[in-house]
């Protein structure tokens, strides 16, 4: 990837975000976009939302919670399909402000984020799944689209003017209108004029007009054409040729609060993280409040979980630089700073040693840095060999190494390779050690 421009490095940098889907349909306890699937009376959505009132909301609880997560910013639904807007929009009244609550939680959301220091951004969605123009789009509704997309660019005009500096807008739903239908092009031109360091993701519409497109597709095609300043895989962990965050959830599959749904444990969501930073990207995990505005208490216990584990081990995560340098796959993952190779283990075997094959790094010191124990180091042309390990796991997490190399870490060719790619026969000694035959003792 070519250098990241100083006015978002700290997204390269900072890797781990929070994604918070809430909504009045955390009523329902079925995810965000319960309307939609269910096809739900529209007037009783409706409803039902303009009496939601989550008098428990406390944004100030949640940055804490990020903030000790080891989050470095969070990105908020202003809005979802369901149309209900989070923040005082002058351009309708199917709003937190205009409501129930009456209370901005947008504006309230950014103010507490930034005051834990750490940096903002707002998804919204294209889709307000209570428009027909928006389904039918210009050809079969071609006023009532023009209006609705008037709209979408005014409430977008709208966050990026009245709340201060927004790190970050993570749109979403723009299926089935293209990118033309939408003018995203002048969109985004209206976002960079009012926020020039903005980071906008990439999910502005298809290329074509495509009404029988699928929303991933673009995301499939290949991503040259696309425009926006970052990809947004999603369920999964894919490097791209430019900036790229990973989403995933924290329960199975839905990301608005879903009652009696199953939780990824801790160890399952760091090593999304790891992943991510293993190939140079960012990881957003989700949470899905619950209807009266607090976090569920099993996602503070993981985000707990986890940011105590990078209390310890974060110089292996946070900061530009990717990893998988050798051959560690069975062991865990590999993460590189500067001359710093950081083997991230999965699971702990009891023994003294750990035998790495493949670095050709010359190794000054190796520390386990979970417990700051100096670890003994051997090292032959193909072979590190670390030793002293306690014999117990020094964290129920991954325990980390850190080793300290002479210059950048780099792997023989053969390791390079893989176990599987690189020349065979460079085993065939090793074997022929033994004998050539399949019986033993002869
Ligand atoms: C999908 C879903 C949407 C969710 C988003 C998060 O596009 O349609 O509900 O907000 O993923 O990435």
């Amino acid at each position: 990837m070519s250098e990241v421009p100083e006015r978002w490095r700290w997204f390269a940098e900072g890797r781990f975000g929070l994604f918070i889907h809430w909504g009045p349909y955390s009523m329902w306890g079925r995810g965000e976009q319960v309307l939609l699937r269910e096809r739900l009376d529209q007037a009783e959505y409706e409803r039902r939302s303009c009496l939601w009132n989550p008098e428990r909301y406390d944004p100030c609880e949640w940055a804490r919670v990020a903030r000790r997560a080891g989050m470095k910013y969070a990105v908020l639904t202003s809005r979802h399909h369901d149309g209900y807007c989070l923040w005082d929009s002058r351009l309708t009244d199917y709003t937190s402000a205009a409501q129930a609550p009456r209370r901005d939680f947008v504006r309230e959301f950014l103010e507490a984020f930034r005051a834990e220091g750490l940096r903002v951004g707002l998804y919204y969605s294209f889709m307000d799944a209570r428009i027909p123009g928006f389904w039918e789009g210009p050809g079969g509704l071609p006023e009532e689209w023009e209006a609705f997309r008037e709209y979408v660019h005014g409430q977008v005009r709208e966050l990026l003017t009245g709340y201060g500096k927004v790190d970050v807008f993570w749109f979403d739903g723009a299926w089935p209108r293209s990118q033309a239908e939408w003018k995203s092009r002048e969109l985004v031109e209206m976002m960079r004029a009012l926020q020039p360091d903005i980071l906008i993701n990439n999910r502005l519409g298809h290329a074509e007009p495509a009404a029988a497109g699928d929303e991933h597709a673009v995301e499939d095609a290949g991503l040259a054409a696309e425009p926006g300043d970052f990809g947004t895989p999603e369920h999964r962990i894919v490097a791209e040729d430019r900036l790229w965050e990973s989403c995933q959830v924290s329960t199975q599959r839905l990301w608005g609060y879903a009652i009696g749904e199953r939780w990824r444990s801790a160890d399952h969501l760091l090593s999304f993280l790891v992943e991510a930073a293993v190939r140079g990207g960012n990881l957003l995990l989700n949470v899905g409040p619950t209807p009266d505005g607090t976090f569920p208490q099993e996602f503070v216990e993981r985000a707990e979980a986890i940011g105590q584990w990078l209390d310890v081990h974060g110089e292996a995560i946070y900061g530009q630089g990717g990893g998988d340098v050798t051959e560690f796959i069975t062991y865990g993952w590999q993460t590189v700073r500067g001359n710093n190779l950081y083997l991230v283990i999965r699971f702990w075997h009891g023994g003294e040693t750990l035998r790495m094959p493949g670095l050709k790094t010359r190794v000054r010191r190796a520390v386990l840095l979970t417990s700051g124990q100096e670890l003994g180091v051997e090292q032959s042309r193909d072979f590190l060999t670390l030793r002293g390990l306690p014999a117990e796991p020094p964290t129920p997490l991954f325990p980390v190494i850190r080793l300290e190399c002479e210059e950048a870490p780099e792997a023989w060719d053969w390791a390079k390779g893989r176990l599987w790619k690189h020349d065979p026969r460079i085993n065939t000694q090793w074997a022929a050690a033994r004998g050539r035959t399949v019986w033993v003792g002869r």
